[in-house]
């Protein structure tokens, strides 16, 4: 295999990840997007292992049995995992999967400073590690090592099943925590450039301990319910400590890749910022988003509701002429998906124009809804993201609100002195009629009291959503 064409297949497997971002960025398209991703990655190892080979006979072809055992056991064991997980555990199983790709940017950069000679394989170096390639070890060791323990705490409060404190979706937090951070911080760079400039092994394995501690005291003072952003925090984390190993082992394929994951993790995050209405650093510095380790909270409010059955909500449905749906975090609890797809077709059956509303942040999750209603095969041209649907609620019969809260209340627009005002939200009080499903009045992710559950025209459904729904089916025949 020549340089040249080990140059010209990473290209083609560059613009196949490019293809899958794009792809990715809507539900019509995913499906290709992820068959560009797979191309790609199966493009860029076939590359790799083929590059092993054409160095190999100058270097060592050692290595070679590793790469195919390494190969066949994370392969066998990511594709169980994918198949078997489920859908409202997948932020677990990414978080799992960024501690992977950290802890395999520090493996590598341990084992090209301990023996810098494993570095030549791709890169003929000789003994000695020269500063710029130091410095990338560094950088890419220290990310890699926040980014695997950050992961770690992050899977342990996503999948809420461990007893440890710092598993806990509860904040964790403590007097000085920000000023440590910060000295751990200074103290993890000013070792890395020690390492840089002078190439002492202790200072390298100190800065690298250090940042395992930082990557956990990052995290422990971050909401259970705010992981979501910090999954794609450290998604973003692992493809720059990705990029930084790739910049030590000259290989332009983990640049690109570690390049384009580092970038669109950072996108992603910022849009889930501001769709949230929170500044990057208010969920950094934490303390938020703690409710979901507390359950249902918020102060019961005292004001009388409107409340009627299923019975009365699928009457209001199946005398309306046009229906937005606007599912929340609540049907994803109550995994209702397919009882609310069924009742969709009834509704459609009988001639009710019924479409589904997505607010970028509605549930826990990047694309949350959207998942939920594919898995429950709700055709596509129903679904319409905020910014599409927003100007139809004014001429629509009836909204059904189904376990959302916070991305349908009004306060954001009207109350300048609401916590989440200037947050975007689907617009479902300018509908005639307004339907909320959930189960009591507590209050949702942002512990806030909702004004659309107050409004004459609004009438409240109390129940599990999965429950309502089915009996909503019943009703409608
Ligand atoms: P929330 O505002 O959290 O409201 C969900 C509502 O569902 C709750 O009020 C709850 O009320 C109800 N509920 C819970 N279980 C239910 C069940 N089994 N049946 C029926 N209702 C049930 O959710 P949302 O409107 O989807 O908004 C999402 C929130 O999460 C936003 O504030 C957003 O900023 C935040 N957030 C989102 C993300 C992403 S990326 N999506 C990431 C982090 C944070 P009851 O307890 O009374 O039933």
């Amino acid at each position: 295999m020549s340089m040249n064409l080990v140059t010209t297949l990473y290209l083609i497997a560059s613009i196949c990840f490019i293809q899958a971002l794009k792809g990715l960025s809507h539900p019509t398209s995913s499906r290709r997007g992820n068959l560009f991703g797979m191309l790609g990655m199966a493009l860029a190892i076939i590359t790799t292992v083929g590059l092993v080979f054409k160095l190999g006979s100058e270097i060592a072809t050692t290595g070679i049995g590793y790469v195919i055992v390494g190969l066949l056991v994370g392969g066998t064991a990511g594709s169980i995992m994918a198949k078997r997980v489920e859908m409202t555990k997948m932020p677990e199983l990414v978080a799992f999967m960024h501690s992977m790709i950290g802890l395999a940017a520090v493996f590598i950069a341990i084992a090209a400073v301990v023996e810098p000679q494993s570095l030549g394989i791709v890169k003929q170096l000789g003994d000695a590690i020269p500063a710029g390639n130091r410095l990338e070890l560094f950088l890419g060791a220290a990310i890699g090592a926040i980014t695997f323990s950050g992961s770690v705490i992050a899977f342990g409060k996503l999948s809420g099943k461990y007893k440890f404190r710092l598993f806990q979706g509860a904040p964790v937090q403590f007097a000085g925590q920000h000023k440590l951070n910060l000295l751990l911080g200074l103290s993890t760079i000013g070792l890395g450039l020690v390492f840089t400039f002078t190439g002492n092994l202790g200072a390298f394995a100190l800065m690298l301990a250090l940042a395992f501690v930082m990557g956990v005291l990052i995290i422990i003072p971050i909401g259970g319910a705010d992981m979501p952003v910090v999954v794609s925090m450290l998604n973003s984390y692992s493809g720059w400590a990705a990029a930084g190993i790739g910049f030590s082992l000259n290989n332009s394929m983990l640049i690109v890749a570690g390049s384009l994951v580092g970038s669109s993790g950072a996108i992603l995050s910022y849009i889930m910022c501001k769709a949230m209405n929170r500044s990057f650093f208010n969920v950094l510095l934490g303390g938020f988003g703690g409710a979901v380790a507390a359950g249902p909270a918020g102060a019961q409010e005292a004001r009388p509701v409107k409340s009627g059955s299923s019975d009365d909500a699928a009457f209001l449905l199946t005398n309306a002429d046009t229906v937005i749906i606007v599912p929340g975090y609540g049907l994803a609890v109550a995994r209702a998906q397919h009882s609310l797809m069924e009742l969709a077709e009834k509704l459609t059956h009988r001639g009710v124009t019924v479409k589904f509303a997505i607010h970028p942040v509605a549930g826990r999750m990047p694309g949350h809804m959207n998942v939920l209603l594919a898995e429950a095969e709700v055709p596509y041209e129903q679904v319409f993201e905020m910014e599409d649907i927003n100007s139809d609620f004014g001429q629509t019969d009836v909204v059904l609100v189904l376990g959302a809260n916070d991305v349908v209340n009004p306060a954001a627009k009207n109350d300048p002195n609401s916590p989440i005002a200037g947050m975007p939200i689907l617009e479902a009080y300018k509908a005639k009629t307004v339907i909320v499903n959930k189960r009591s009045m507590a209050s949702g992710y942002a512990g806030l009291d909702n004004e659309l559950f107050y409004l004459d025209k609004t009438m409240m459904v109390f129940g599990d959503a999965k429950k309502v729904i089915e009996d909503m089916v019943k009703a409608v025949d």
